[in-house]
């Protein structure tokens, strides 16, 4: 079974992660995000995998390479402009062979059974089906209305209050026969949500709904809210194997200095230093080769790759981009975002979501909110 995975957004609203790092490689849990999506397919026997990509794709294809490492089949294509979500589909048609094939929005964690989607799919013999997920704000997603037997009556992209009468959305998986490629005009910008599947109303459009797990990463708020969830095994990740039975996961190669705290659930990455007095957790993750000094405290946050925090420094509800370093006794709370390689000095207070962008120097003592 092949998958096209749809990486080619900018991910603007979790900028200043996705400045320097496109989304699909921003480290969820310490690994790039779509490492995620690739595990999860290769658990369900999928494992020839299209990048359909635009932005910053160098990244995605030095990690991944031929996908030989990673136990799958890796092709890439890469779009001049955005083509849209079917368009871009409709740009890799030679790599898709007759038959049914996966579709996937790149943004997406989930534990969805693929092997019950595809089952569903071909009893009803459908041209299409969409695995479906249950929101309390179906106004940013795609809203799916069903009939009897799963049939889709209505899609409606970003719909408005009061065209909601469903909590359904759709969830961002796709099956699909080859032949829909056929209804995608080539060569410009066209859509699923707004073309393809409104089309395909009435015409073998099916909807699957499950209850597995389910999570776009597509604000600040959410990437927080998925390493939770992966730390508390809510949702099936390799992570979970690493976590033992009192939900600790310490890679190889970390020093954890005599009256150094983790607080579960925690995760730290290979390599790094927590030095004495330190604590981390509950709910936090750090990357490989930090650094964090005598005193400082990180709590529900994610700490990326190759950071330093010096002499208690304290991180709540936060996150702090690979490569930063934030000076003695600073606080960064309440929803901010430091930026890779920023540079914050001592005696700074940054919290009300602010942003730091990458590679900014903020003096000490300067910022107070
Ligand atoms: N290659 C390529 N080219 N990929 C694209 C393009 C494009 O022109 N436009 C978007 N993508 C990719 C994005 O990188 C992302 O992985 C996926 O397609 C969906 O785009 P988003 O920009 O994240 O859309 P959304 O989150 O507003 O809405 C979509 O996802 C929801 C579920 O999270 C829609 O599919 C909704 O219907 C759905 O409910
Ligand atoms: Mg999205």
């Amino acid at each position: 079974m092949k998958a096209v995975i749809l990486v080619g957004g900018q991910g603007t609203r979790l900028r200043p992660l996705t400045l320097g790092t496109p989304k699909p490689m921003v480290p969820l849990a310490n690994k790039p995000f779509v490492s995620h999506v690739l595990d999860h397919l290769k658990s369900h026997g999928v494992d020839e995998i299209v990048f359909s990509m635009g932005y910053l794709p160098e990244g995605i294809k030095s990690y991944f390479g031929d996908g030989s490492a990673f136990g799958v089949k890796v092709a890439y294509v890469v779009e001049d402009r955005p083509l849209g979500t079917a368009g871009a589909v409709k740009n890799v048609e030679k790599h898709i062979q007759d038959g049914n094939f996966l579709v996937l929005n790149g943004d997406i964690l989930t534990d969805l059974n693929l092997k019950s989607l595809l089952d569903f799919h071909q009893q009803r013999g459908a041209a299409a089906t969409i695995a479906l997920t249950p929101v309390s704000d179906p106004t940013a997603y795609g809203l799916v209305k069903l009939g009897d037997d799963g049939e889709v009556t209505g899609f409606l992209e970003k719909p408005s209050w009061d065209q909601i009468d469903t909590n359904l959305v759709n969830a961002g998986t796709y099956v699909l026969k080859s032949e829909v490629i056929g209804m995608i005009p080539a060569g410009i910008e066209y859509s699923f949500e707004r073309g393809v599947f409104p089309r395909l109303v009435g015409k073998g459009l099916f909807g699957f709904g499950s209850s597995a797990y389910w999570m776009d990463i597509g604000t600040p708020e959410k990437y927080l809210q998925a390493h939770y969830d992966i730390l508390e095994k809510n949702v099936k990740t390799s992570v979970s194997d690493c976590l033992n039975k009192d939900f600790i996961c310490v890679e190889d190669g970390v020093k954890l200095e005599e009256g150094a705290k983790l607080v579960p659930p925690v995760m730290i990455g290979p390599g790094s230093v927590i030095k004495a007095g330190a604590r981390i957790g509950r709910m936090a993750v750090v990357g490989p080769g930090c650094v964090i000094d005598a005193g400082s405290i990180i709590e529900e946050s994610v700490i990326q790759e190759g950071c330093v925090l010096e002499k208690n420094v304290s991180v709540k509800r936060s996150i702090i981009a690979r490569g930063a370093r934030v000076g003695d006794r600073t606080v960064v709370t309440a929803g901010a975002v430091i930026g890779e390689e920023a540079v914050v000095g001592a005696d700074n207070i940054l919290a009300n979501n602010i942003r730091i962008y990458p590679q900014t120097t903020i003096q000490a003592g300067t910022i107070k909110f």
